[in-house]
């Protein structure tokens, strides 16, 4: 008999690496008597997982009584944490261990706890006490009020940074700035994107599948999550006294990886492919058009007029298949003939602007660049077609048409 099970840890069975790479917090199954989890990610905190347990249990009886739960989640840290917290069970009923094992970071080992989480609202916190514990009410608080997401905040009144360097604050603002850039829709929602101390409702990540990369699981929830009211909670960020950070430069290249994935997977890459595939149908039209219209053998109209009536031909085409196809979802929320014809009208103001655009990329790029003409017309082509897509899904099909209750 090992030493371990005697000492009742079997119930910290290692945890193996589910299969397949997205992370789900699926539905409760059934009413849950928990209304808060808190997620306590470990690595190599055996000095400081007494306290914060500790801690946590003292400020949260008060609000929660037995309603809430604690859930360290342990990367089989070499000095044994999970073996500490799963001892800390049997003073602290409400505190569950999870080890896992051929899985390491702290984003994932976040959402590993928050899918074996029973509470409506979950949490997470750092086990090495840099996060004031008592924050957690106030927290819980905003959340209580109605927010789908606390943020503890470095950046708001009242909170801020112990004694941190220029050049360590310079990269922190740095990386936010670099996130800004990158999504201002996800990062510029909060003041303190990079806090790893919140909590969320659990209907707004439930069935979401999560990917996240490296350290800054909260970017995740803000891309993907279904949050619309969010509170921040101010907070001083204290200096470590027992055990060490994990951070390293792999982190911040972690970090860049991470914002590229989700800027990538929040942009409308099918869309974009079904509008330029109508956009090509649009030049057959164009192009057969102007033969019947111009050519000596056919009709034999000037060129300009067969032209005009070609490229109108061609956007009333395109007009067709992109709201019928494109943007049908779209589309079939602004039913009825009037707004089928501002659409139109929209679209073929877009059109128009974009042959003004491509006229003059191509005048530029031929006449002042000296590039070849075809090379030119393709570039202004594929740039026209991304800027006619831009306009397009701000104007024509809104996809966030907002209809106040009873308004029509
Ligand atoms: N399970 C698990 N696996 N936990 C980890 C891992 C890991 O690979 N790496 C770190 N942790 C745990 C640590 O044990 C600690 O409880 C917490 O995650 C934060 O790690 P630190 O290494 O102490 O990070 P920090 O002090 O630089 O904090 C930074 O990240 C926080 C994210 O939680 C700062 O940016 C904070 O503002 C931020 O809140
Ligand atoms: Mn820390």
């Amino acid at each position: 008999m090992t030493p371990r099970a005697a000492d009742g840890l079997d119930a910290v069975a290692p945890v193996e690496p589910p299969p397949g790479g997205a992370f789900r917090v699926e539905p409760l199954a059934g009413r849950s008597p928990i209304r808060l989890s808190v997620v306590i990610p470990t690595f190599n905190e055996a000095k400081n997982i007494a306290e914060i347990v500790r801690r946590l249990t003292e400020l949260l009886d008060a609000p929660l009584g037995s309603a809430y739960e604690l859930i360290v989640v342990d990367d089989d840290s070499p000095d044994r944490t999970w073996e500490a917290a799963q001892a800390l069970t049997r003073h602290y009923p409400h505190l569950r261990v999870i080890r896992r094992t051929g899985e390491r970071g702290l984003s994932t080992a976040v959402i590993r706890g928050w899918q074996a989480a029973r509470g409506e609202v979950i949490a997470v916190i750092d086990a090495d006490l840099q996060h004031p514990p008592e924050v957690t009410l106030g927290l819980w608080e905003e959340v209580s009020r109605g927010a789908d997401l606390a943020v503890a905040s470095r950046h708001v009144e009242g909170g801020g940074v112990s004694d941190w360097s220029a050049f360590r604050r310079i990269l922190s603002r740095g990386a936010q700035l670099i996130g800004l850039f990158l999504l201002p829709g996800v990062v510029g929602r909060v003041s303190d994107p990079m806090s790893g101390y919140f909590m969320v409702r659990r209907a707004a990540i439930e069935g979401v599948a999560m990917n996240p990369l490296g350290y800054k699981i909260l970017i995740e929830v803000l891309g993907r999550g279904k949050i619309r009211w969010i509170a921040e909670v101010p907070y001083v960020f204290r200096e470590r006294v027992e055990g060490e950070s994990k951070v390293t430069w792999r982190l911040y290249i972690e970090y860049l990886r991470h914002l590229v994935r989700l800027r990538l997977s929040r942009l409308p890459i099918d869309r974009f492919v079904r509008f330029a595939t109508v956009g090509s149908s649009g030049v057959v039209v164009d192009m057969g058009l102007l033969y019947l219209l111009s050519d000596p053998h056919t009709l034999a109209w000037g060129l300009t007029r067969s032209k005009l009536v070609a490229a109108e031909a061609a956007i009333m085409n395109n007009f067709w298949w992109n709201d019928a196809w494109t943007f049908r979802d779209v589309a079939k929320d602004q039913t009825g003939p009037r707004p089928r014809l501002v659409r139109f009208a929209k679209f073929q103001l877009v059109c128009l602007s974009g042959l003004i655009l491509n006229t003059v990329l191509l005048n530029v790029q031929f006449n002042y660049l000296g590039m070849n003409r075809y090379i030119a017309n393709a570039i202004a082509i594929a740039i026209v077609t991304g800027y006619n897509f831009w306009l397009i899904v701000k104007l024509s099909w809104r996809a966030t048409v907002v209809t106040p209750p009873g308004a029509h």
